[in-house]
């Protein structure tokens, strides 16, 4: 368990840093135990490598300390070597310390030692001693006693990055790979190829980087835009860069795992070697994002031919055991109609394009089985029968790694609920994401063993990895804003024993990680501390406001208009009384705004704030605030809009009663909606109005339909009228008909506000 030490004043020696709370190293280390003694570490302070020879863990260790310090400290193999009364940090091999990646660290008043029996646990146990020192530039600091006991809970703890969508300069690949390290995550994913970019070169074949490699221009803003940049985007990593980047892994304890995507996302091939696809083109790489019906033809053997001749020069550069060919998101569509697909079909008597998959994918991994490595595909190497020795990537939550598990395969959890940083951190987000929401708590939560699993699965699940694709994250400042704290948070779910995890250890880690990743020069989100604003019910049917922050510092700032002269501190759940523009934002100590300012617009009427009674109970991550919000004031055709503002039901109707409290005259009723097809989110069929006197006894006012309704939409009933309960039924489709996303199942129907004039 994780013990707190009190910080240690050191009056004797004003220029001394305080000591180190050992609470700060993170991933959190498996046992630590506060000693008597303080270790005073400054540019004297020697590195003994004792016994074998751990001059490249110092080394590194050094290359670390010159670039967030400024020095480097003396190294020999031999203690005597320095003065006796000089303190040292003393790397030590002990045969019993058998883990991969297991250590101990002992800090005393002149000694340091680390000590493990595997130079992964001694390069290890130096990361954490870069932890023990400030999270600012110092010369000299005092480091308090300390017994560390430490090894990895997984023993895959890995970080996935895209450089096909976006690429990133081998430089940064060098400096994410030191991000990586640092947190003790062993596996480097990298996906080196994809539909908007080939990002390997292979000898034999130039076209792969010289066609593949560029995309004439990119989609502007987001997917649909239908914009686009007009500006050639290219970048690939030479032969020799690949080398490097994979000995510098290697150097950090760092397997890399390339990942060349097949038999789908794989339009920058076909674009180089259009011989490769069921049409034989024209193809081009691809310019926006999303899934291609161009694959890789599986009738045609020239397709294996090259992917073999790709895949041996790839299993040169690539020391790596396992081998990523991809797998996911293959569309059947091409198979489907090519006369060479469907004679392979037919003459390996196979199921359909689903097993034409699955042959696809035995056939690369007898390959690579025959080369002596393994291969990891995506979850959807499932579909149709997985490969003999496959690993599943389970990515689409964590049912594919479940099933990989009980078919007695090795797993590695990726669930885009919990993995996928690429989706936003914060619900305020400030430039596009891919969607989704994944703040820092969540992947703290995150447990890597599917509790479905029996006590003999488990052993399968050979860890986790976070996976960072990049359509969105155009530059190495975003890619650190969207891993820091995130990968932090991570690498404690992966090395730190479960029992051990604790969200409020971690949360009072957050500001002093926050430093380090300043220390480091790395970008990072302060999504946590976001200023979070909520539409709440206050009591006697008024709606309110309602705002926080995790911030421990900063004080939130409000205001009712455009203007922020009238600004004003915020203390408690504003009642809005009228229609019209509310904004809040974050100030620090010194009243400077320190977040993006939060807008919420309020149309209010007379249903605002009464009371609706639900004849269905909305659905799943769209039940809101229950029938309050369909009367909260918040409309969301006039922008600004959020779904989880928006009522869903999902196979029911949507049948809701407001109570205005006595007989009101009205001249209006409009019920706002809000359709999106791509989603499975459907317009009402219709809609009618019924009102009442006494909410037994309805009388019907009219019908609506709306044929030809829009994203953002409104059934409408204007006539005047005087009533205290108004009913609103809107009827959805049974089921979504033939030929419309999501055919055969039941459709959503989405509102957002009932409006009484
Ligand atoms: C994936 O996100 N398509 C693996
Ligand atoms: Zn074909």
């Amino acid at each position: 368990m994780i013990k707190y030490i009190p910080i240690l004043f050191l009056s004797f020696c004003s220029y001394h840093l305080i000591a180190q709370n050992n609470q700060q190293v993170t991933p959190a280390p498996a046992f630590t135990q506060n000693q008597t003694g303080v270790f005073h570490f400054d540019k004297k302070t020697g590195i003994v490598s004792a016994g074998k020879n751990y001059d490249k863990e110092a080394l590194l260790f050094n290359d670390l300390l010159q670039q967030f310090y400024g020095y480097r400290l003396p190294i020999s193999k031999n203690a005597s070597k320095f003065s006796s009364n000089s303190n040292k940090i003393i790397l030590q091999f002990n045969a019993t310390i058998k883990d991969e990646g297991a250590y101990e660290l002992q800090v005393a008043d002149h000694s340091i030692l680390i000590s493990s029996g595997n130079s992964t646990g001694i390069f290890y146990g130096l990361q954490t001693l870069l932890q023990l020192l400030p999270p600012e530039k110092m010369d000299a600091c005092d480091i308090a006693g300390i017994l560390i006991k430490d090894k990895p809970r997984f023993a895959y703890r890995g970080m996935h990055l895209d450089v096909a969508r976006h690429f990133s300069s081998a430089a940064f690949v060098k400096k994410y790979i030191d991000y990586l390290a640092m947190h003790k995550y062993n596996n480097f994913h990298w996906h080196l190829t994809d539909d908007q970019g080939w990002r390997i070169e292979i000898k034999k074949y130039p076209l792969l980087t010289s066609v593949g490699g560029c995309r004439a221009e990119t989609l502007v803003g987001r997917y649909g835009s239908d914009l686009y940049d007009n500006t050639p985007y290219c970048g690939f990593y030479t032969q020799q860069q690949i080398k490097e980047i994979v000995a510098y892994a290697t150097a950090r304890h760092i397997n890399v795992i390339p990942e060349i995507e097949m038999p789908g996302h794989a339009m920058a091939a076909l674009a180089s070697y259009p011989y490769l696809g069921c049409t034989k083109g024209p193809y081009k790489t691809f310019e926006t994002w999303g899934v291609i019906e161009d694959v890789f033809c599986a009738g045609n053997d020239s397709t294996f031919h090259f992917l073999e001749d790709v895949l041996t020069e790839v299993m040169a550069l690539f020391p790596s055991k396992y081998i990523h060919i991809g797998g996911d998101e293959c569309p059947k569509e091409r198979w489907k109609h090519c006369v060479q697909c469907q004679k392979r079909i037919k003459d390996n008597h196979l199921k359909d394009e689903f097993a034409l998959q699955s042959y696809f994918i035995q056939r690369i991994e007898k390959f690579i089985n025959k080369n002596g490595r393994s291969i990891i595909g995506w979850d959807e190497i499932l579909e149709g029968g997985l490969a003999p020795n496959a690993t599943v990537m389970s990515w689409r939550g964590e049912q594919g790694g479940i099933e990989a598990a009980k078919q007695k395969h090795n797993v590695i959890m990726t669930p885009g609920e919990w993995c996928y940083f690429d989706h936003s951190q914060s619900l305020n987000e400030d430039s596009i994401t891919i969607g989704g929401y994944v703040p820092l708590e969540k992947v703290y939560g995150y447990e890597p063993i599917p509790a479905s699993l029996k006590p003999d699965e488990i052993h399968y699940i050979l860890g986790a990895q976070a996976n960072l694709w990049t359509e969105y994250i155009t530059n190495p400042k975003k890619i650190e804003y969207m891993i820091f704290p995130r990968m932090t948070a991570l690498s404690e779910v992966l090395w730190s024993p479960k029992a051990s995890r604790n969200w409020d250890s971690f949360e009072d880690r957050i500001p002093q990680l926050m430093k380090r990743y300043k220390l480091w020069g790395a970008n990072y989100s302060n999504a946590f501390y976001d200023l979070q604003a909520k539409v709440v019910p206050l009591p006697h049917y008024k709606i309110g406001w309602y705002l926080s922050t995790k911030s421990k510092n900063d004080k939130i700032i409000i205001a009712n208009s455009e203007s922020l002269t009238s600004a004003y501190e915020y203390t408690e759940p504003v009642e809005i009384k009228t229609s019209g523009l509310w904004q809040a934002a974050l100030q620090d100590e010194n009243k400077k705004i320190v977040s993006n300012w939060v807008k919420q617009q309020f149309l209010l009427n007379k249903a605002s704030g009464k009371p609706v009674t639900l004849t269905y109970p909305p659905a799943g991550k769209y039940a809101g605030s229950g029938g309050f919000s369909l009367v909260d004031g918040v409309v969301n055709t006039m922008g600004m809009s959020k779904s989880s503002q928006f009522l869903g039901f999902n196979g029911s109707d949507m049948e809701a009663i407001v109570d205005l409290g006595e007989k009101t005259v009205f001249q209006s009723i409009n019920l706002h909606a809000f359709a999106q097809p791509a989603s499975w989110i459907y317009p009402a069929t219709q809609v009618t109005f019924y009102s009442s006197d006494d909410g037994v006894s309805f009388t019907e006012l009219a019908t609506v339909s709306l044929p030809d309704a829009k994203r953002n939409h409104i059934f409408q009933y204007q006539k005047p009228g005087i009533a205290q309960f108004i009913k609103i039924k809107a009827d959805a489709l049974k089921v979504i008909p033939s030929g419309l996303p999501g055919a055969g199942y039941k459709p959503w129907i989405f509102f957002d506000e009932i409006e009484i004039n």
